[in-house]
């Protein structure tokens, strides 16, 4: 004898209609596995009038949240609404209500987790969030749970698809940024206002995260440097490809003792990590571990089914489970003993500038980062003239962040002009 399980869904757009479609098609095999059968009895959306290509029960859909919050006998809702009201006040509504919360949501998650996770268990139910954080990837299950005899020192994600497409084909076919965002649209990939992605908050929500996870400590959103990629050049692609590096958009977090750096922003690798290989659309994640060592983890991090992937498997552990379990760290927003934010992290850099071509120049400049202690491990110049200047470029070693940031600012302008500055990761 099977078990019926009675769920909600909060929305169902393009995410919900997967979860629709893998509960019903995979219905028998998940029934086989568990002995569980799930039934989805209400549906909350927007508009009831909308034309949608499930064709839902008479009764499922509403409009009044109360429907779902006062029906007991739903006992789990599944939350794929985005953004962060209403549905933080509807997530947190669900907990109060005695609902197990399974949620796609990163940015009401991410916000509002502490206040969540204490709901949840005053409530006794459980909060799951696999599908908050790279879509099919199971990071979280595996960071939380597989991997807790470790201590992670760093992570490196790339965590947006959108942007990983984008950069890919500028890499790849020489695009410049707009085309490359215009072919993303044009293929369903970016959204029609892309800012969330392109700036770089979609990555850095998803690295708060996985962040708080691997370092056993809160790590708010506010934490992460974001800087997008917008003003990514494709000739800084070529020649970053010239000197044996791939751009990418890195979500980076490291820690060391109580001090954790935690940054989103274009990086170059070498071409030789596993990660320069991660094209297109996907998403990955590489960390180490004291006792794992390097591990990475890559599939698709976005879409209705690699989504519906996520929630459905915790959906079966939700449902399943003798006991809910959270995270272990004291997950208070601003706890007493907390990670600090370090802002002044250590980094390889990339730098190309237009520079007169004289004798001397080069050391000057070189000077000028020497006294900021930036030492130059890289350089190439390129023949052809702009305007009578030659392009420079340079892989310089390991500096501080302010240290490099002020060197850049006191150049002399009349010898060279920098055009970019760029993080090289050469771990
Ligand atoms: N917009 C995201 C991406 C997927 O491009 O990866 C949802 O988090």
């Amino acid at each position: 004898m099977s078990q019926t399980i009675k769920i909600g869904f909060f929305g169902c757009g393009n995410v919900g209609s997967g979860v629709w479609k893998l509960l019903t098609g995979f219905a028998r095999e998940i029934t086989h596995r568990t002995g569980l059968q799930f039934e989805v009895k209400r549906v909350l959306v927007h508009d009831l009038q909308k034309k949608r290509e499930i064709d839902f029960p008479a009764g499922t859909l509403t409009d009044s949240v109360d429907d779902l919050l006062n029906d007991d006998e739903i006992s789990i809702i599944l939350e794929f609404l985005g953004g962060e009201e209403p549905a933080h006040a509807w997530d947190m509504a669900a907990l109060q209500h005695g609902k197990t919360l399974v949620t796609a949501n990163k940015v009401a998650f991410d916000l509002h987790w502490h206040e969540l996770q204490k709901a949840a268990k005053e409530n006794g139910v459980g909060l799951y969030y696999e599908a908050a954080v790279c879509g099919a990837i199971p990071i979280i299950h595996t960071i939380e749970d597989s991997l807790q005899a470790n201590r992670i020192s760093y992570l490196y994600g790339i965590v947006n698809g959108t942007t990983n497409y984008i950069l890919s084909r500028m890499s790849k076919e020489g695009l410049d940024y707009e085309a490359a965002l215009r072919e993303a649209q044009e293929l369903g990939l970016a959204e029609p206002d892309p800012s969330s992605d392109v700036e770089g908050l979609d990555a850095a929500y998803k690295l708060s995260i996985l962040a708080s996870l691997a370092f056993h400590g809160r790590v708010p959103f506010e934490y992460v440097y974001v800087e997008g990629i917008t003003q990514v050049k494709a000739e800084d692609i070529r020649c970053g490809q010239e000197m044996g590096y791939t751009l990418k958009l890195l979500a980076i977090a490291k820690r060391d003792g109580l001090r954790v750096e935690t940054r989103v922003h274009p990086t170059f690798i070498r071409n030789d990590h596993p990660m320069a290989n991660v094209s297109g659309s996907f998403n990955a994640v590489f960390l180490k571990g004291h006792a794992c060592g390097e591990m990475m983890f890559m599939g698709r991090g976005a879409g209705d089914m690699p989504t519906a992937s996520a929630i459905v498997s915790d959906l079966v552990r939700a449902a399943s489970t003798q006991k809910h379990c959270y995270p272990t760290f004291s997950n208070e927003l601003y706890p007493a003993a907390r990670l600090e934010s370090n802002t002044d992290w250590q980094s390889a850099f990339y730098v190309r500038m237009l520079a007169e071509d004289q004798p001397g120049v080069l050391s000057k400049v070189a000077q000028t980062f020497a006294d900021h202690g930036v030492s130059i491990a890289a350089m190439q110049q390129k023949g052809e003239k702009l305007n009578g200047r030659v392009t420079v470029v340079l892989i310089t070693h390991k500096a501080g962040e302010k240290d490099m940031q002020q060197a850049v600012r006191e150049i002399d302008p009349g010898t060279a002009a920098v055009e970019s500055l760029l993080r090289v990761e050469k771990e």
